[in-house]
């Protein structure tokens, strides 16, 4: 009986066909800053690698310098899956009501990255992606892009220098205490029209990492920059929860591989990408580069530890004793290193 192979075989090849023709999932995976920057490049790192290990299965469409949606919206487009995707930076989920979260952009909380990576794959990470469920995010991981530097058309070596200055900053209640502690007025901007509020003169001066300043091109728009190391700047990457639960298991575990590996490449690359910007900023020559002497990095932390306290009630005071108790544990285990920031 020949008929029976051939009705399976037929079968076999339809249901092949049909496989191939569906369509693939589409995961729209929107950011605001350049693809040449740690989060830029491992979003596209995420989508070499996922849609390899599902075999076209899933498309990710990579949407870079908020081409799809500013910072300030990007949150309510994930919640209503107008995009599936995102890597907010730790200040943005202030705006779900979740301040906690902004116990990173504490000033000179992390004395290394070290401290910071324990903190973010221990318990305290753990918890607060776990809180975003309440509000039907599922969050991922955490990616890196470093400490923030700050910058101005003067000077900023003492902290008398921030006297007046109007100061970007992100939307956050620490950042604000931050620059009141330093007495300049904290101006909530987006990262897209900073350049231009720069130039402008509306703000005088900014803070952030070496890799947005740069690619910002900020250092057309200022003069003077300041290695002060005093922040840190990073991002929860998350997907919108009822999407994610909707995948079939199969497909979830070659995601959360790929996201694993794209991880593991950002912080790989975010010191290196850092450094690369440090190099760019200087050689363009537009902007003179002040390096604190230990002196004033002492002054700079003198100044800006009482906002630790200020802030303790809305981010937890045993969050920030935990952190505090984790960088003394890696500041013994580094001893015979003699501290050396990674
Ligand atoms: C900023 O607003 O400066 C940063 O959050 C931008 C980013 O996503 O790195």
């Amino acid at each position: 009986m020949k008929t029976l192979p051939f009705l399976l075989a037929l079968l076999a090849g339809l249901a092949l066909s049909a496989v191939q023709a569906a369509e693939p999932i589409v995961i729209k995976f929107s950011h605001v800053v350049a693809p040449a920057t740690p989060k830029g490049k491992a979003a596209d790192r995420f989508k070499e690698l996922a849609e390899r290990y599902t075999q076209g299965a899933v498309r990710i469409e990579v949407y870079a310098n908020g081409q799809l949606y500013r910072d300030r919206d990007e949150m309510t487009a994930l919640r209503l899956g107008a995009v599936q995707m995102l890597a907010p930076s730790l200040s943005q989920f202030g705006s779900l009501g979740m301040r906690d979260f902004e116990v990173f952009d504490l000033p000179y909380l992390f004395p290394n990255k070290a401290t910071l990576y324990r903190v973010m794959d221990g318990d305290i990470g753990k918890r607060l992606l776990a809180r975003l469920e309440a509000r039907n995010i599922k969050g991922l991981a955490y990616w890196d892009n470093g400490f923030k530097q700050v910058s101005a058309n003067r000077p900023l070596e003492s902290v008398e220098d921030f006297k007046g200055l109007k100061m970007r900053i992100q939307s956050s209640k620490v950042l604000d205490a931050q620059m009141r502690m330093l007495r300049a007025m904290p101006q909530v901007i987006q990262v897209m029209d900073v350049r231009t509020r720069l130039a402008e003169g509306a703000v005088d001066g900014t803070e952030n990492t070496l890799s947005n300043f740069y690619s910002q091109r900020l250092h057309e728009v200022q003069k003077h920059l300041t290695l002060s190391d005093h922040g840190y700047l990073g991002y929860a990457v998350i997907v919108n929860k009822p999407f994610w639960d909707g995948l079939k298991p199969e497909i979830r575990a070659q995601l959360e591989k790929a996201l694993k590996e794209a991880t593991a490449y950002e912080r790989r690359i975010t010191q290196e990408e850092n450094d690369n910007a440090l190099a760019a900023i200087r050689a363009a020559g537009t902007t003179e580069i002040h390096v604190l002497p230990d002196t004033g990095r002492r002054a700079w932390q003198q100044a800006l530890l009482p906002v630790h306290e200020q802030l303790s009630d809305l981010l937890g005071k045993d969050t920030i004793q935990a952190i505090y108790k984790i960088a003394a544990e890696v500041a013994r285990e580094e001893r015979p290193h003699n501290g050396k920031r990674q």
